[in-house]
This record gives C-alpha cells, structure tokens and sequence, in this order.
C-alpha cells in the first residue's frame, strides 16, 4: 500500500465518514425504529465516502448486493485515489439505537487491498484479551473457564477480580455460568459485540476478557481494531446451515472450521475509526444543542499504534 494511505491526515477523513453516520443514526435514538435507524447511517456514511480521494472496496459491508441497495459487498466507494478495502458498519447497534441503550457505534476500517478477511454474513465463535498478555495466554478451544484461569495467572490475581464481557444470549448460558462458577464477573452486553471486544483493550472499562458468539463480520472489525491498539483474538466462523456454507464458499472460505487469528482477521496496515451513536464505555454518544451537535470518535492507525480521541463541534444547518 503506498505509505500515504496511512498519512495521519487521512486518519481524519475516515473520522469524518464515521461521525457523518453517526449524526444520521442518532436522530432515530429511542424511536423505536432499527430499520429507519439503519438506513439513515448507511446512506449517510454512503455519501461521505464519496467525497473520499479512494478507489475503496467494501469487503465487509451491508450484505450481498442483491439484498443491500447500499454499501454492499463489492461495492466501490469514493471518487478515485488510493486502492483501499473498506470495512464497515454504519450502524453496529440497531436495536440498542432503536431502544436509546448504551455502546451503539458508526464504525469502520480501512486495509491495504486483500489484507482483510471476507468475512460471510454468519456467526463467529470469539475470544480476545488486550495487550501485554504472554502470546498463547487465551485459547478459542479451551473452555471459558480455563481461558478465565489463563487471564487470571497472567495478571497474578485472583479469579474474582477478572471480569469478562459476553453476549447476554441463551446460547452464552453455560459460558455465563461457568465464568462464574471460577469466581469471575460477568458484565453482559444486549448488542455491540465490536465494543465488547475493544474493551478488553481500555484498562478503565475493567474487562479483561471478551468470550462468545456473534457476527462475523463485527469480528472482522473488532480484529482490525485491536491490530491498532494490540491485543490477542481468535474466531471461528459458526454455520447454521447448508446456504450459510454456500455463501461462504462464493466469497472463497475453503476451511470452515479454521482457527484465525487475530493478523489472519486483519493482516495488513489498518485505520479504524469508530464514532458514538448512543453513550457507551468507550465513547460518549451524539449531543445536540440549540446551536451545534457534538460528536465523539476513536481514530486507530496500525502501523503507528496511535490513538485519537476526537470531539466534534458541528454547527447545527437547516434540517440537522
Ligand atoms: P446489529 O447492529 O446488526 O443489530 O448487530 C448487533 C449485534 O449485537 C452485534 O454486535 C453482534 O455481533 C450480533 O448483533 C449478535 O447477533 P445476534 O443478535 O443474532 O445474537
């Protein structure tokens, strides 16, 4: 990838695509209304990408094209420039945006062409730490509690103080008790498994370990995420079905009971950026103002490890 892509200007356009999303998402806060909410980030983080000096691809988007009119997969973004692949999420947290809860996210990344991983539209079984854990500390085969036990040793302490984020799903029931039954705490999340991941790596959130099954292409994003900031994550695609397989054969998964890791997820430079819907652990949500509206975005860049915390002024136009 030429070395500009990653120039730490470009940085900002990407916070650029994710706040536009989010400002769109945010007016549906509450309404009680996912599909609305939906569209509104998508078309939003649609435009601003095509105002972006990129020759972008989206490789992790909104679905195939035949069922996502918008930022589908294939799709190409931007009016020319750089060869970029895009992964993106304009709205991770429909319903949690829908119903106003926490941790809802405009969320994207940006690779050096075929460095992420297409990613089907299934499940991935999931389990990430933050940086400065021995390589090997966590193991997507060994069972939740053992990984709680790895954590745990590696930080020398005791069980009890480790907390571990998860999916509040009947399918996590057995993960959820066995955590506890080790001694641990369990901070259960409703939706936003890309946040849940990415606090692993914040020491002031207190999660220490993310475990369990959600979308693979938040997996994706969550991986290109912690390329940035460090940190270890394995998944595994989870097939419901025969047509889920067949789906995954066309965008070319050969081995579908393959282990990745983390550099297999993302493997190349990565910019992530992510910007506040609704107010969360990591990022405060979009405030309006008679005047202005506030957002708040987290800027990653692979190859520097930088990390920008970015709050946004927005004078208020006609209809916004
Ligand atoms: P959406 O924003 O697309 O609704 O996804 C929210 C989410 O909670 C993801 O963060 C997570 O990976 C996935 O849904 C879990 O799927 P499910 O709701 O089927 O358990």
């Amino acid at each position: 990838m030429p070395a500009r892509l990653l120039d730490r200007a470009f940085a900002l356009e990407a916070v650029r695509v994710t706040e536009r999303a989010a400002i769109a998402a945010s007016d549906q806060i509450g309404r009680g209304d996912e599909h609305a909410a939906d569209h509104a980030a998508v078309e939003a983080m649609r435009q601003a990408f095509n105002l972006l000096p990129i020759d972008g691809t989206v490789v992790i988007g909104e679905g195939e094209r035949d069922e996502a009119p918008m930022l589908y997969v294939g799709e190409k973004v931007g009016t020319g420039g750089v060869a970029v692949d895009i992964a993106l999420d304009p709205l991770e947290g429909t319903t949690l945006t829908s119903k106003a809860l926490p941790n809802a996210l405009a969320v994207m990344a940006l690779a050096e062409p075929g460095t992420l991983l297409n990613a089907p539209d299934v499940y991935m079984d999931k389990v990430a730490i933050g940086s400065g854990y021995p390589e090997g500390t966590i193991d997507l085969d060994a069972e939740p509690a053992e990984n709680v036990l790895a954590v745990a040793k590696a930080k020398n302490v005791h069980p009890r103080e480790i907390t571990c984020c998860i999916l509040d799903r009947p399918r996590h029931e057995k993960h959820i008790a066995a955590v506890r039954a080790v001694g641990a705490s369990v901070h259960l999340i409703t939706d936003g498994d890309v946040a849940g991941v990415i606090a692993t790596s914040d020491p002031a959130t207190g999660i220490d370990l993310y475990i369990g099954r959600g979308g693979a292409p938040e997996g994706v994003l969550a991986a290109a995420a912690l390329r940035c900031v460090g940190g270890q994550f394995q998944g595994r695609l989870f097939f419901r079905s025969d047509d889920e397989k067949a789906r995954a054969d066309k965008i070319g998964i050969v081995d579908f009971d393959r282990k990745y890791q983390l550099r297999d997820l993302a493997r190349g430079d990565v910019i992530f950026s992510a910007t506040g819907v609704t107010n969360g652990s990591m990022l405060k949500g979009v405030q309006r103002t008679a005047e202005c509206i506030m957002t708040h975005s987290v800027v990653m860049r692979s190859s520097s490890g930088t990390v920008r915390w970015i709050s946004a002024r927005h004078p208020r136009r006609q209809g916004r």
